[in-house]
C-alpha cells in the first residue's frame, strides 16, 4: 500500500499558525451550518469559534439536532458560556424554512460577523425537492445562497458600522472539483440536473457532488466580485477542509476505506474554515485571500477552469435567483 501524503488529502502548507493566534471573538456574531456534532466539521468549526469567546448559532435540520451540537460543545469544554451557542434551525433544501430561520436572525441580531456555510451531502442518487432542484444542487448551493443573500443585508451593515470591520462569509467547497468533466454549464436549471450520465454507478453520484462544489466556488468569486464593486470590507472565501473522517465521509468511503483511515480529524478538518473566519493573516493579506479557493492549512490556490469562469458564476447568480423568485415571494 503506497504511503498517503498531506497532499493525497489536499494538504499543501504546514500547520505553521496556532489556534491561539486567531482573533479573539468576544462579542462577535457567528453562524454555523451542518453543525450538530463535532464529529463533523462543522461542529468542531462550531467549538473553535465558541471557544474564541464568539455566540456561534449552531445550525441544524432540527432544534433536537442543534441542542444535540450545543451539548457535546459544552461537554467538551466546559469554559464556553453556554449562552453563547444558540440554535439555527433550517433545512438547507427547504427555502421556506431558510426564510424563517434567517428573519428570525435578523429580528434577533444588530450584527453578524461570521457566516460558514458548511452543511452539504454527499454523492448520492438523483432526487429533487418539489420544486424540481435535485438535492445536492439544492443543499450543497442553493439552500446557501438563500440564506447569505437574506443575511446580507445585515452582514453589510454590520461591516460599514466600524472602518477597522472584519466581516466574512466562508463556503466550505471540495478538491472534488478537480474530477469533474469538462463541458459543463451552469446557465439553466435543466443543466444543474444534469445526471452525468445516468443514475446507476458512484462515479455519476461523485460527479454531481464535484459539480455543487463548483458551484460552491462559483458563488464565492461572484458574491467577492459584487462586494468588492459596492465598496464593502466584506471577504469571502471557499475552502476545501482537507480529506476528514466524518460520518459524511464514512457513509461514502466506507470505515474500513484506506481513504476514511487515513483521514484527518474533525477538528483538523475545520482549521482552514477557522483559519479564513477568523484569522488575522487572512485579512492582513485581503487581496490574496478575497474570493479565493482555500486549501489547508491555510493557502490559496487555483480553481478549475470551469470554478473560475466568471461568465459560469454570472449565469449561476441569475439562475440561482430565477429558481428562488417562484418560490419566495416578498
Ligand atoms: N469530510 C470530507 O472529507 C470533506 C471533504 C471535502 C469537503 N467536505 C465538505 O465539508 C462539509 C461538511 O462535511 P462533513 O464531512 O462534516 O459532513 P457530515 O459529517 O455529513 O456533516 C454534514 C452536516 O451537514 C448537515 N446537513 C446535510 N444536509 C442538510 C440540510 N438539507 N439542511 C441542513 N443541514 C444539512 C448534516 O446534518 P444531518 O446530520 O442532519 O444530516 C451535518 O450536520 C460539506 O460541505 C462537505 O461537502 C468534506
Amino acid at each position: 500500500m503506497a504511503e498517503i501524503k498531506p497532499s493525497d488529502l489536499g494538504i499543501t502548507r504546514e500547520l505553521d499558525w496556532s489556534i491561539d493566534s486567531l482573533i479573539p471573538l468576544t462579542g462577535k456574531i457567528t453562524i454555523v451550518t451542518g453543525a450538530n456534532t463535532t464529529s463533523s466539521i462543522g461542529g468542531s468549526i462550531a467549538h473553535q469559534l465558541a471557544l474564541r469567546g464568539a455566540k456561534v448559532y449552531v445550525g441544524a435540520r432540527s432544534l433536537a439536532k442543534a441542542n444535540t451540537g450545543i451539548k457535546e460543545i459544552i461537554a467538551q469544554s466546559p469554559s464556553i458560556d453556554a449562552s453563547n451557542l444558540q440554535p439555527f434551525v433550517a433545512a438547507l433544501d427547504d427555502y421556506v424554512a431558510v426564510r424563517a430561520a434567517a428573519e428570525a436572525i435578523l429580528q434577533k441580531e444588530t450584527r453578524l460577523d461570521i457566516l460558514v456555510n458548511n452543511a452539504g451531502i454527499f454523492p448520492l442518487s438523483l432526487e429533487y425537492d418539489q420544486y424540481g432542484v435535485n438535492k445536492v444542487m439544492a443543499t450543497n448551493h442553493l439552500g446557501p445562497f438563500l440564506l447569505t443573500m437574506l443575511l446580507l443585508p445585515l452582514l453589510k451593515r454590520t461591516s460599514a458600522a466600524a472602518p477597522d470591520s472584519d466581516v466574512r462569509i466562508i463556503n466550505v467547497s471540495s478538491t472534488a472539483i478537480d474530477a469533474l468533466p469538462l463541458g459543463h454549464s451552469f446557465a439553466s436549471l435543466q443543466a444543474w440536473n444534469d445526471s452525468f450520465g445516468g443514475d446507476d454507478n458512484p462515479l455519476q453520484f461523485f460527479h454531481r457532488y464535484a459539480y455543487s462544489k463548483v458551484a460552491n466556488i462559483l458563488f464565492t468569486k461572484e458574491l467577492q466580485r459584487r462586494l468588492d464593486q459596492d465598496g464593502s470590507r466584506i471577504l469571502v472565501a471557499a475552502v476545501h477542509p482537507g480529506l476528514v473522517a466524518t460520518p459524511g465521509s464514512k457513509r461514502v468511503l466506507g470505515v474500513e476505506s484506506e481513504q476514511y483511515k487515513s483521514g484527518i480529524t474533525p477538528y483538523e478538518g475545520a482549521l482552514t474554515e477557522v483559519w479564513c473566519a477568523a484569522h488575522p493573516e487572512v485579512r492582513d493579506s485581503a487581496d490574496e485571500f478575497k474570493g479565493a479557493f482555500i486549501v489547508p492549512y491555510g493557502v490559496a490556490r487555483g480553481a478549475t477552469e470551469l470554478a473560475e469562469d466568471t461568465e459560469e458564476a454570472r449565469k449561476l447568480w441569475d439562475v440561482s435567483e430565477q429558481i428562488l423568485a417562484g418560490i419566495i415571494k416578498a
